[in-house]
């Protein structure tokens, strides 16, 4: 898939609440993927035995309204045990870096944890990159009311694909910012290229401040993919809701079933849907436009993994795309590690 296909305009953020935001430091930036990918990547997916979908089209904005729910159930601890993590250490990290970077932060569409750095590291600018519009809007401009100093530079962006800062994006030490675990989210392999995308974006001498979970019981990690609440449950069948709305599918959502299950040989969680029933699902996109897929009882889709990593197998696997350990932060219990790395590739 080609940038050039890839729209790019940009606009001041006008709106009811600008009365509020000083839109000085606060720029919006639309680098958005084109529905033509969502619908091949789906019918690409769909298609493929096993089926699989890739994570990243979760964040329709009830997905990342969900994802948010996520992460105050009382089972899924890596969220408040990494938000523990920073606040105890946010001075070291400080200290570490410098003040007046540049600090981005791919996939922030939230920008919460984000909040526990600016004080100390008074960085210079904070760029979120975020697949989900409507979501990255309302969490910079609340960021823009809660730190009033600070220049943001908001794009919306499919980060897996593009590392693109904004053009107006000012200079100084360049700090990547990748909590919630989400390297996780990737295969081994990919994680190795995406960093490397990373060290690139940084530039040497840059940092790389990540969240990585860790290692642990299979029951603990299996509670926290798949909650009592069903939040999660909701989470990965509202994936089907999307497709049957963006792509004129009809998924029953009742026959099919969210399963997380750990497996400890490849060190990962595994989300799937499970298909409850023999089915037929159809994709309705015009009359000479149809998709059909069957699915045998138990058959499953698969829509995520979650890789966990003990510190030195995370810190090898950085060292892979160039990047140096310069600290690591872990709380008590070893649920969960922060590493900060230097980008460490020579200059070409
Ligand atoms: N990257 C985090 C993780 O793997 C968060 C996450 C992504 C997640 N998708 C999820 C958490 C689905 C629960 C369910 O843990």
């Amino acid at each position: 898939m080609t940038i050039s296909t890839l729209e790019f305009n940009r606009s001041w953020i006008t709106d009811q609440k600008d009365h509020l935001v000083n839109t000085q430091k606060i720029q919006f930036y639309d680098l958005h993927t084109t529905r033509n990918e969502f619908e091949s990547d789906i019918l690409k997916g769909l298609a493929q035995r096993p089926a699989a979908i890739p994570p990243k089209y979760f964040y329709d904005s009830k997905g990342s309204e969900l994802f948010d729910a996520i992460t105050e159930l009382p089972e899924y601890y890596p969220t408040r045990t990494e938000i523990g993590i920073l606040t105890a250490n946010a001075a070291d990290i400080a200290k570490r870096i410098g003040t007046g970077s540049l600090l981005v932060e791919p996939g922030g569409g939230s920008c919460a944890k984000v909040h526990i750095l600016l004080e100390g590291l008074k960085p210079q600018a904070y760029v979120p990159m975020d697949i989900s519009k409507d979501h990255l809007r309302l969490a910079a401009e609340d960021l823009a009311i809660a730190f009033p100093w600070l220049e943001i530079h908001a794009a919306c962006t499919d980060y897996s694909r593009e590392m693109r800062l904004p053009p107006n994006a000012p200079k100084g030490t360049h700090v990547a910012f990748f909590p919630g675990s989400s390297i996780g989210n990737f295969n081994p392999e990919d994680a190795v290229v995406f960093l490397t995308s990373i060290a690139e974006l940084v530039g040497s001498e840059g940092y790389l401040l990540i969240g990585v979970d860790l290692k642990k019981d299979k029951s603990i990690l299996e509670a926290a993919y798949d909650d009592a609440q069903g939040v999660t449950a909701e989470f990965n069948l509202n994936l089907l809701t999307r497709i049957n709305r963006e792509l004129k599918g009809d998924f029953d959502l009742t026959a099919w079933q969210h399963k997380a299950l750990y497996d400890e040989q490849r060190g990962r969680i595994e989300m799937h849907l499970i298909s409850s029933a023999e089915q037929t699902v159809t994709l309705n996109r015009g009359s000479l436009n149809r998709a059909s897929f069957c699915f045998r009882q138990g058959e499953s889709i698969h829509t995520e993994n979650s890789y966990k990593y003990s510190t030195e197998e995370f810190i090898s696997l950085a060292a892979q795309a160039g990047f140096e350990s310069d600290a690591l932060w872990c709380d008590d219990e070893q649920l969960f590690s922060v590493h900060l790395f230097r980008q460490c590739l020579s200059e070409t």
